[in-house]
């Protein structure tokens, strides 16, 4: 009756290591009034813990010293004194990197694992599939005739963003790392083309693929990948600036940042660049949940993960295979 934690001991400097966690046997949680116990089977392992770990002014509180690492998570009601919650539903929700989470229901959604697995609950038909929905839809409004462009294509983000788009009637160019990952989202996604960043000149294959320019940007990565498709967005183009994964572990902030050519295509081309977290959509929650379950059943979307085995004690090895590229899909620990 012991519950394996993973907790963050100090604040990570460039990648995070194992020294940054307490992982360790804790006694088993016990649900007090109107509260439940979930016995977490799947944990999401997402680019933002990076920043969720350090101080300074964010969108959320940093994870404070001492605590449970901060983690979406699916799993089973095991114990409840919850109305709403009862033994055996399948939920998710923020439970942590821990096996057994205590939690009074408070930005938990039921799930239904006939539909998908736990691991696609806390990707595509989770977080990260409403990003995607979000970002697409409410920010880069997607028209037929238009390109848009996508970095960390084949990502748990960046897959979705793309299909929406071709759903949309968009010309869709993704960019990924490695040939696997380009061949994936062309061949089976459907997208018009690929750019392995690793092996081509972005900029100039933008050039080729995309003769009229780039009219949306969703942005994943930042630096050099976003400066290349800055230079080449079109008159009055549209970015969502949904993430930067390539800066979240640099250490020199003058690494950091739009280069000149990018910041004067904002002026010349008059872009609407919007930065937007998932949450800013809220009160449209069901929207989206409705709009990539009836996609997801009817087979015009496809997703993926990347499930890695070894329980708690893998989460720190685990969580930087996002930082380089090891993931293929959404990445998942399971539990
Ligand atoms: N705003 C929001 O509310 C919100 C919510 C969820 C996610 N996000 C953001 O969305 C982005 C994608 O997240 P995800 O969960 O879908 O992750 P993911 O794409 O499944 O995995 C991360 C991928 O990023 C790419 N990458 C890592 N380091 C890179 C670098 N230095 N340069 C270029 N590419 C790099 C790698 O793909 P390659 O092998 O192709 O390089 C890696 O596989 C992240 O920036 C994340 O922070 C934002």
């Amino acid at each position: 009756m012991t519950n394996r934690v993973c907790r963050l001991k100090s604040r990570p400097f460039g990648m995070s290591t194992r020294e940054n966690f307490e992982i360790a046997d804790e006694p088993m949680p016990t649900p007090g009034p109107g509260e439940f116990r979930v016995k977490v089977h799947a944990v999401s392992l997402d680019p933002a813990m990076r920043g969720w770990m350090a101080e300074g002014r964010s969108y959320v509180q940093p994870v404070a010293l001492g605590d449970v690492m901060r983690a979406y998570a699916a799993g089973i009601v095991e114990e409840s004194n919850h109305e709403a919650f009862r033994p055996g539903d399948a939920v998710m929700g923020l439970f942590g990197v821990q096996e057994h989470a205590v939690s009074d229901g408070t930005f938990v959604h039921k799930i239904d694992p006939a539909q998908a697995p736990m691991e696609r609950w806390v990707g595509g038909l989770g977080m990260p599939g409403w990003t995607a929905y979000f970002g697409t839809m409410e920010i880069l409004h997607p028209e037929a005739g238009q390109t848009l462009v996508v970095s960390a294509a084949s990502g748990a983000v960046g897959s979705l963003v793309g299909q929406i788009g071709k759903l949309r009637g968009a010309t869709v160019i993704g960019i990924a790392g490695g040939a696997e990952k380009c061949r994936y989202v062309t061949e089976e996604l459907g997208f018009d083309a690929a750019i392995d960043y690793k092996a081509e000149d972005v900029e100039k294959r933008l050039v080729e693929l995309a003769p009229d320019r780039v009219h949306m940007y969703f942005e994943n990565v930042g630096g050099k990948i976003g400066n290349a498709v800055m230079h080449r967005m079109a008159t009055f183009g549209r970015v969502a600036v949904c993430g930067l994964i390539s800066s979240y572990n640099e250490t020199d902030p003058a690494k950091v940042g739009y280069d000149a050519g990018a910041q004067r295509s904002i002026l010349v081309n008059r872009l609407k660049i919007q930065g937007f977290i998932v949450f800013d959509f809220a009160k449209q929650m069901r929207e989206a949940i409705g709009h990539l379950g009836k996609w997801h059943a009817e087979g015009k979307l496809k997703m993926r993960e990347d499930v890695r085995e070894g329980g708690v004690d893998a989460f720190p090895e685990a969580l930087n295979m996002l930082y380089t590229g090891e993931n293929f899909g959404k990445l998942v620990l399971k539990l």
